[in-house]
């Protein structure tokens, strides 16, 4: 029997071989790649674009590890087909750092607090934290805490990460900026 084909956004049917091309921003560049409609956009992220930095724990929803932004919104990329990102603007943890390598606040207060161990979390918890201070730029402690409830971390007792935040918090208050 023939493969059945049908517009992405029409409820699709696929064959199994079928990819579809998919074109979004990737940290602000074009990025054009071809997926099977059954790929999470976790694993284009990974594999399909290469960027490793997204991480996956345990693929279907709960741990927070391979949370990105997409169009600003934090988002679980184990749960979001690749396809459902066209035209969107993804944002990972690659995208932190600025132009010369220098750490995003987040990046550096995390190092500073010690908020990292074995790392796995990390990139899922930076990005989570990137959204709540675009939303909130001074979150109370409550705050930081309610918005990284679905961050699981397995290492660091969460008090440091909680701190981490509320210093990149602090020291965009002081310098008179919003967190970036
Ligand atoms: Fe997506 Fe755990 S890998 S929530
Ligand atoms: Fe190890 Fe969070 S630092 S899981």
């Amino acid at each position: 029997m023939s493969a059945v084909t049908r517009d992405p956004t029409d409820n699709a049917i696929f064959g199994r071989d079928d990819t579809r091309a998919v074109r979004c921003t990737v940290n602000g560049e074009p990025v054009a790649f071809t997926v099977a409609p059954y790929r999470t956009l976790l694993d284009a992220l990974r594999h399909e674009i290469g960027l490793t930095g997204t991480k996956k724990g345990c693929d279907v929803g709960d741990c927070g590890a391979c949370t990105v932004l997409v169009d600003g919104a934090p988002v679980n990329a184990c749960l979001m087909l690749a396809l459902e990102a066209d035209g969107r603007a993804i944002e990972t943890v690659e995208g932190l750092a600025g132009a010369e390598g220098e750490l995003h606040p987040l990046q550096r207060q995390f190092m500073r607090c010690g908020a990292a161990q074995c790392g796995f979390c990390t990139p899922g918890m930076l990005m989570m934290a990137k959204a709540l201070l675009a939303e909130k730029p001074a979150p109370s402690e409550t705050e930081i805490r309610f918005a990284l409830a679905g961050n699981i971390c397995r290492c660091t007792g969460y008090t440091k990460i909680v701190e981490a935040v509320a210093e990149t918090a602090k020291e965009a208050a002081q310098e008179g900026q919003a967190p970036r």
